[in-house]
């Protein structure tokens, strides 16, 4: 239950998603018994669609958990060349590229070990898509550092963004995450008025926020 759409709707819409199978099942199941949070299962479908349609070749995650969302992204799509995907815990980054291996995608997708507000200053190059997805209350911060890596039409998409409901409801926010609802409400309200971007939040799974640059006029 993610206090975001009504359960009914929630459990309707996973039930038609596909049951996974192989490793990405044992992927998810893994994740479920170790509490390990990944992509939900509608916002994955959702991801999945925008990756077919663009066909995004080059990819920089912020957040790599057990290597779950970067599998899924580049078996989506043979457009993808390389993905870049940032994790600062060690264990993390270790399972990851195992799964990664065993998936045989390690020649695409590659983990880089570290704090994402760190490691991206020093990644070079321009990505179609960026998916921050690593701590939320510095969204803002990688926000603004990944942007010398936004290709010209690239999207950033960063996942969570209504954090179980507390960024739209003060009745939800827990007292110990108020740190963080706080600075993704501002992120939220900074880039909305931003006109130098265009922004959307799609209410799906924990929340989706789209940016994308405006043309010059
Ligand atoms: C929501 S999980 C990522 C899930 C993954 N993208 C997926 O859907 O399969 C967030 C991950 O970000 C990592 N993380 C948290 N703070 C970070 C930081 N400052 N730098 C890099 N990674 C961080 C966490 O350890 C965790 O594994």
């Amino acid at each position: 239950m993610t206090n975001i759409n009504y359960e009914y709707i929630e459990d309707y819409i996973r039930g038609l998603v596909p049951e996974k199978k192989g490793q990405l099942k044992e992927m998810r199941q893994y994740a479920k018994e170790n509490h390990v949070p990944i992509v939900e299962e509608e916002t994955e479908e959702f991801l999945k669609f925008l990756i077919y349609m663009r066909k995004p070749k080059k990819i920089l995650e912020l957040g790599t958990a057990i290597g779950y969302s970067s599998i899924v992204f580049t078996e989506t799509s043979p457009s993808i060349e390389k993905i870049k995907t940032i994790e600062i815990r060690e264990d993390m980054v270790e399972i990851s590229r195992k799964n990664i291996e065993d998936y045989g995608f390690s020649d695409k997708i590659e983990v880089l070990h570290g704090d994402a507000a760190e490691v991206v200053q020093s990644v070079e190059g321009k990505f179609d898509m960026i998916f921050i997805d690593a701590a939320k209350g510095q969204y803002e911060k990688y926000f603004n550092l990944v942007l010398k890596n936004l290709a010209k039409d690239g999207i950033i998409i960063c996942d969570n963004v209504l954090f179980k409901g507390m960024i739209a409801n003060q009745e939800l926010v827990e007292r110990r995450k108020i740190t963080i609802v706080k600075r993704l409400r501002k992120f939220l309200k900074d880039i909305e008025e931003n006109q130098d971007y265009m922004s959307s939040i799609v209410p799906i799974g924990d929340g989706v926020l789209l940016i994308g640059r405006k043309e010059d006029e």
